[in-house]
Protein backbone atom coordinates (compact mmCIF):
# COMPACT_ATOMS: atom_id res chain seq x y z
CA UNK A 1 0.00 0.00 0.00
CA UNK A 2 1.02 3.26 -0.60
CA UNK A 3 2.44 5.89 2.04
CA UNK A 4 0.82 8.65 -0.40
CA UNK A 5 -2.38 7.17 0.40
CA UNK A 6 -3.13 5.89 4.15
CA UNK A 7 -5.95 3.53 5.39
CA UNK A 8 -6.55 2.24 9.04
CA UNK A 9 -9.56 0.74 9.97
CA UNK A 10 -10.40 1.28 13.50
CA UNK A 11 -13.85 0.50 15.42
CA UNK A 12 -15.96 -0.55 12.60
CA UNK A 13 -14.34 2.60 10.32
CA UNK A 14 -11.99 2.65 7.30
CA UNK A 15 -10.04 5.87 7.19
CA UNK A 16 -8.63 6.51 4.00
CA UNK A 17 -6.20 10.09 4.24
CA UNK A 18 -4.55 11.16 0.61
CA UNK A 19 -1.16 11.88 2.13
CA UNK A 20 1.03 13.76 -0.17
CA UNK A 21 1.04 17.19 1.26
CA UNK A 22 4.09 18.66 0.41
CA UNK A 23 2.02 18.33 -3.66
CA UNK A 24 -1.06 19.63 -2.19
CA UNK A 25 -2.60 16.00 -2.38
CA UNK A 26 -2.44 16.18 -6.37
CA UNK A 27 -3.58 11.98 -7.05
CA UNK A 28 -0.99 9.67 -8.97
CA UNK A 29 -1.88 7.08 -10.79
CA UNK A 30 -0.39 5.01 -7.79
CA UNK A 31 -2.16 6.68 -4.99
CA UNK A 32 -5.58 6.19 -7.46
CA UNK A 33 -4.64 2.73 -7.65
CA UNK A 34 -4.34 2.46 -3.61
CA UNK A 35 -7.26 4.32 -2.70
CA UNK A 36 -9.30 2.15 -5.33
CA UNK A 37 -7.93 -0.82 -3.54
CA UNK A 38 -8.97 0.60 -0.19
CA UNK A 39 -12.55 0.86 -1.13
CA UNK A 40 -12.84 -2.24 -3.05
CA UNK A 41 -11.74 -4.36 -0.18
CA UNK A 42 -14.03 -2.75 2.02
CA UNK A 43 -17.26 -4.21 0.14
CA UNK A 44 -15.98 -7.83 0.95
CA UNK A 45 -14.70 -7.20 5.10
CA UNK A 46 -17.58 -7.17 8.05
CA UNK A 47 -15.29 -5.12 9.86
CA UNK A 48 -15.42 -2.18 7.80
CA UNK A 49 -18.77 -1.03 7.80
CA UNK A 50 -18.08 2.98 6.86
CA UNK A 51 -15.22 4.13 4.73
CA UNK A 52 -14.19 8.00 5.54
CA UNK A 53 -12.04 9.46 2.20
CA UNK A 54 -10.12 12.46 3.55
CA UNK A 55 -6.73 14.39 3.34
CA UNK A 56 -4.14 16.59 5.56
CA UNK A 57 -4.09 19.78 7.53
CA UNK A 58 -5.64 22.67 5.10
CA UNK A 59 -5.50 20.29 1.56
CA UNK A 60 -8.03 17.50 0.72
CA UNK A 61 -6.74 17.65 -2.97
CA UNK A 62 -5.55 19.58 -5.40
CA UNK A 63 -6.72 16.93 -8.18
CA UNK A 64 -5.48 15.04 -10.74
CA UNK A 65 -1.50 15.06 -10.57
CA UNK A 66 -0.76 17.45 -13.59
CA UNK A 67 2.57 16.54 -14.24
CA UNK A 68 1.58 12.53 -13.78
CA UNK A 69 -1.63 13.35 -16.43
CA UNK A 70 0.63 15.02 -18.77
CA UNK A 71 3.30 12.21 -19.09
CA UNK A 72 0.98 9.24 -18.36
CA UNK A 73 -2.20 10.53 -19.56
CA UNK A 74 -5.31 8.08 -18.86
CA UNK A 75 -6.34 6.27 -22.20
CA UNK A 76 -10.23 5.26 -21.21
CA UNK A 77 -10.24 3.33 -24.96
CA UNK A 78 -7.55 0.69 -23.64
CA UNK A 79 -8.29 -2.87 -21.97
CA UNK A 80 -6.84 -1.84 -19.37
CA UNK A 81 -8.87 0.40 -16.86
CA UNK A 82 -6.61 3.39 -15.90
CA UNK A 83 -6.50 3.94 -11.94
CA UNK A 84 -8.36 7.16 -11.58
CA UNK A 85 -11.12 5.00 -13.42
CA UNK A 86 -10.96 2.51 -11.14
CA UNK A 87 -10.76 5.16 -8.30
CA UNK A 88 -14.20 6.30 -9.71
CA UNK A 89 -15.45 2.75 -10.28
CA UNK A 90 -14.88 1.89 -6.75
CA UNK A 91 -16.27 5.07 -5.14
CA UNK A 92 -19.37 4.30 -7.25
CA UNK A 93 -19.64 0.68 -6.28
CA UNK A 94 -19.11 0.77 -2.86
CA UNK A 95 -21.52 -0.59 -1.23
CA UNK A 96 -20.93 1.15 2.32
CA UNK A 97 -21.79 4.89 3.13
CA UNK A 98 -18.68 6.84 1.91
CA UNK A 99 -18.14 10.00 4.30
CA UNK A 100 -15.44 12.66 2.74
CA UNK A 101 -13.66 15.33 5.53
CA UNK A 102 -12.65 18.39 3.36
CA UNK A 103 -10.37 20.51 4.85
CA UNK A 104 -8.68 23.49 2.90
CA UNK A 105 -8.52 23.40 -1.32
CA UNK A 106 -10.47 20.49 -2.53
CA UNK A 107 -9.44 21.05 -6.61
CA UNK A 108 -11.06 18.66 -9.92
CA UNK A 109 -11.55 15.66 -8.86
CA UNK A 110 -11.19 16.64 -5.55
CA UNK A 111 -14.67 18.29 -6.41
CA UNK A 112 -16.20 15.45 -8.55
CA UNK A 113 -15.62 12.73 -6.33
CA UNK A 114 -17.64 13.94 -3.57
CA UNK A 115 -20.99 13.56 -6.29
CA UNK A 116 -19.70 9.99 -5.45
CA UNK A 117 -19.73 10.09 -1.85
CA UNK A 118 -22.95 9.84 0.28
CA UNK A 119 -22.08 12.78 3.00
CA UNK A 120 -19.60 15.82 2.92
CA UNK A 121 -18.33 17.14 5.96
CA UNK A 122 -15.98 20.42 5.58
CA UNK A 123 -13.80 22.48 7.31
CA UNK A 124 -14.63 26.49 7.04
CA UNK A 125 -11.91 27.06 5.33
CA UNK A 126 -12.57 24.72 2.33
CA UNK A 127 -12.26 26.03 -1.13
CA UNK A 128 -13.81 23.99 -3.65
CA UNK A 129 -13.09 24.84 -7.55
CA UNK A 130 -13.30 22.63 -10.88
CA UNK A 131 -11.12 24.29 -13.42
CA UNK A 132 -11.71 22.20 -15.97
CA UNK A 133 -12.45 24.36 -18.99
CA UNK A 134 -9.93 26.68 -17.83
CA UNK A 135 -7.46 24.12 -18.34
CA UNK A 136 -9.09 23.44 -22.11
CA UNK A 137 -10.35 20.12 -20.48
CA UNK A 138 -13.75 19.00 -19.57
CA UNK A 139 -16.37 17.51 -16.72
CA UNK A 140 -15.30 14.05 -15.50
CA UNK A 141 -17.03 11.58 -13.99
CA UNK A 142 -20.03 12.10 -14.60
CA UNK A 143 -20.13 15.58 -13.09
CA UNK A 144 -22.05 17.28 -15.73
CA UNK A 145 -24.91 15.11 -15.38
CA UNK A 146 -24.86 15.13 -11.37
CA UNK A 147 -23.75 18.98 -10.73
CA UNK A 148 -27.18 20.20 -12.94
CA UNK A 149 -29.11 17.55 -11.08
CA UNK A 150 -27.62 18.52 -7.28
CA UNK A 151 -27.30 22.18 -7.71
CA UNK A 152 -29.55 23.42 -10.82
CA UNK A 153 -28.43 24.00 -14.33
CA UNK A 154 -27.26 27.58 -13.33
CA UNK A 155 -25.33 26.82 -10.02
CA UNK A 156 -24.02 24.51 -12.08
CA UNK A 157 -22.52 26.49 -14.58
CA UNK A 158 -20.44 28.40 -11.94
CA UNK A 159 -18.03 25.68 -11.17
CA UNK A 160 -18.33 24.29 -14.39
CA UNK A 161 -18.17 27.20 -16.49
CA UNK A 162 -17.43 29.62 -14.81
CA UNK A 163 -14.73 28.33 -12.56
CA UNK A 164 -15.65 29.76 -9.50
CA UNK A 165 -14.16 29.11 -6.18
CA UNK A 166 -17.12 28.37 -3.46
CA UNK A 167 -16.00 28.47 0.12
CA UNK A 168 -18.03 26.31 2.62
CA UNK A 169 -20.76 28.25 3.27
CA UNK A 170 -21.41 28.49 -0.28
CA UNK A 171 -20.96 24.68 -0.94
CA UNK A 172 -23.31 23.85 2.09
CA UNK A 173 -25.82 26.32 0.56
CA UNK A 174 -25.65 24.26 -2.76
CA UNK A 175 -26.39 20.93 -1.31
CA UNK A 176 -22.22 20.24 -1.98
CA UNK A 177 -21.88 19.91 1.31
CA UNK A 178 -24.11 18.45 4.76
CA UNK A 179 -21.84 20.07 7.56
CA UNK A 180 -19.40 22.90 8.22
CA UNK A 181 -17.19 22.73 11.03
CA UNK A 182 -13.98 24.59 12.23
CA UNK A 183 -11.05 22.73 11.11
CA UNK A 184 -10.18 21.33 14.35
CA UNK A 185 -13.56 19.53 14.44
CA UNK A 186 -13.69 18.19 11.31
CA UNK A 187 -12.18 14.72 11.76
CA UNK A 188 -14.36 14.93 15.57
CA UNK A 189 -17.30 15.59 13.18
CA UNK A 190 -16.48 12.93 10.49
CA UNK A 191 -15.55 10.10 13.22
CA UNK A 192 -18.88 10.98 14.54
CA UNK A 193 -21.59 10.88 11.72
CA UNK A 194 -19.13 7.43 10.73
CA UNK A 195 -19.86 6.32 14.02
CA UNK A 196 -23.36 6.41 14.48
CA UNK A 197 -23.64 4.98 10.78
CA UNK A 198 -21.63 2.26 11.49
CA UNK A 199 -23.80 1.38 14.41
CA UNK A 200 -26.91 1.04 12.40
CA UNK A 201 -28.04 -2.40 10.45
CA UNK A 202 -25.40 -2.98 7.76
CA UNK A 203 -27.88 -4.81 5.54
CA UNK A 204 -30.51 -2.08 5.49
CA UNK A 205 -27.80 0.63 5.37
CA UNK A 206 -26.64 -1.10 2.01
CA UNK A 207 -29.90 -1.62 0.88
CA UNK A 208 -30.95 2.13 1.72
CA UNK A 209 -27.24 3.36 -0.27
CA UNK A 210 -28.31 1.44 -3.20
CA UNK A 211 -31.99 2.40 -3.57
CA UNK A 212 -30.94 5.91 -3.47
CA UNK A 213 -28.26 5.05 -6.09
CA UNK A 214 -30.34 3.55 -8.44
CA UNK A 215 -31.34 5.27 -11.83
CA UNK A 216 -34.47 7.08 -11.95
CA UNK A 217 -37.12 5.06 -13.36
CA UNK A 218 -41.22 4.91 -12.72
CA UNK A 219 -42.65 5.95 -9.36
CA UNK A 220 -44.77 2.91 -8.96
CA UNK A 221 -41.11 0.62 -10.59
CA UNK A 222 -39.52 2.34 -7.58
CA UNK A 223 -42.24 1.65 -5.57
CA UNK A 224 -41.82 -2.13 -6.50
CA UNK A 225 -38.31 -2.13 -5.71
CA UNK A 226 -38.53 -1.08 -2.58
CA UNK A 227 -41.45 -2.93 -1.16
CA UNK A 228 -39.40 -6.29 -2.12
CA UNK A 229 -36.36 -4.92 -0.55
CA UNK A 230 -38.53 -3.54 2.81
CA UNK A 231 -40.23 -7.15 2.67
CA UNK A 232 -36.58 -8.83 2.68
CA UNK A 233 -35.68 -6.95 5.36
CA UNK A 234 -39.03 -7.82 7.53
CA UNK A 235 -37.51 -11.29 7.60
CA UNK A 236 -33.70 -10.30 8.51
CA UNK A 237 -32.17 -10.80 11.96
CA UNK A 238 -31.85 -7.57 12.04
CA UNK A 239 -35.35 -6.19 11.65
CA UNK A 240 -36.06 -8.79 14.20
CA UNK A 241 -33.51 -7.36 16.27
CA UNK A 242 -34.60 -3.47 15.89
CA UNK A 243 -38.22 -4.56 17.29
CA UNK A 244 -36.72 -6.63 20.38
CA UNK A 245 -34.71 -3.35 20.98
CA UNK A 246 -37.97 -1.49 20.75
CA UNK A 247 -40.13 -3.35 22.82
CA UNK A 248 -37.41 -3.77 25.61
CA UNK A 249 -36.63 -0.24 25.31
CA UNK A 250 -32.79 -0.65 24.50
CA UNK A 251 -30.55 0.17 22.04
CA UNK A 252 -30.40 -1.99 19.12
CA UNK A 253 -26.51 -4.54 18.82
CA UNK A 254 -26.36 -5.30 15.43
CA UNK A 255 -22.61 -6.65 16.30
CA UNK A 256 -23.73 -9.81 17.96
CA UNK A 257 -25.16 -10.73 14.39
CA UNK A 258 -22.22 -11.02 13.32
N1 LIG B 1 -0.54 18.54 -9.81
C1 LIG B 1 0.79 18.47 -9.58
N2 LIG B 1 1.42 19.20 -8.67
C2 LIG B 1 0.68 20.07 -7.96
C3 LIG B 1 -0.70 20.19 -8.14
C4 LIG B 1 -1.31 19.38 -9.12
N3 LIG B 1 -2.64 19.37 -9.32
N4 LIG B 1 -1.17 21.12 -7.28
C5 LIG B 1 -0.11 21.56 -6.58
N5 LIG B 1 1.00 20.91 -6.99
C6 LIG B 1 2.37 21.10 -6.49
C7 LIG B 1 3.01 22.38 -7.00
O1 LIG B 1 3.55 22.18 -8.30
C8 LIG B 1 4.06 22.60 -5.95
O2 LIG B 1 5.15 21.74 -6.20
P1 LIG B 1 6.68 22.27 -5.96
O3 LIG B 1 6.73 22.67 -4.50
O4 LIG B 1 7.52 21.09 -6.28
O5 LIG B 1 6.85 23.44 -6.88
C9 LIG B 1 3.40 22.13 -4.68
O6 LIG B 1 2.34 21.26 -5.09
C10 LIG B 1 2.79 23.24 -3.87
O7 LIG B 1 1.91 23.96 -4.71
P2 LIG B 1 1.94 25.56 -4.85
O8 LIG B 1 1.32 25.92 -6.15
O9 LIG B 1 3.31 26.07 -4.59
O10 LIG B 1 1.00 25.97 -3.61
P3 LIG B 1 0.01 27.18 -3.52
O11 LIG B 1 -0.51 27.14 -2.11
O12 LIG B 1 0.63 28.44 -3.98
O13 LIG B 1 -1.21 26.84 -4.52
C11 LIG B 1 -2.89 25.43 -5.54
C12 LIG B 1 -1.97 25.67 -4.33
C13 LIG B 1 -3.55 24.10 -5.34
C14 LIG B 1 -3.94 26.56 -5.61
C15 LIG B 1 -2.06 25.45 -6.84
O14 LIG B 1 -0.96 24.57 -6.67
C16 LIG B 1 -2.84 24.95 -8.03
O15 LIG B 1 -3.59 25.73 -8.63
N6 LIG B 1 -2.66 23.69 -8.42
C17 LIG B 1 -3.31 23.12 -9.59
C18 LIG B 1 -4.70 22.68 -9.23
C19 LIG B 1 -5.45 22.16 -10.44
O16 LIG B 1 -5.61 22.87 -11.42
N7 LIG B 1 -5.99 20.94 -10.33
C20 LIG B 1 -6.85 20.37 -11.30
C21 LIG B 1 -6.18 19.34 -12.13
S1 LIG B 1 -7.34 18.68 -13.30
Amino acid sequence: MSELVLVETADRIRTITFNRPEKKNALTQDMYSAAAEALDSANDDPSVRVCILTGTQGVFTAGNDIVDFTQRPPNFGEHDTPPVRKFMLALLNCQKPVIAAVDGLAIGIGVTLLLHCDLVVASDRAVFKTPFVDLALAPEFASSQLMPRIFGHAVAAELLLLGDTWDANRARETGLVNRVTPADKLAETANFMAAILAAKAPSSLKASKALMRQPVESIEDRMDRENTIFANQLQSPEFAEAAAAFLERRAPDFDKLG
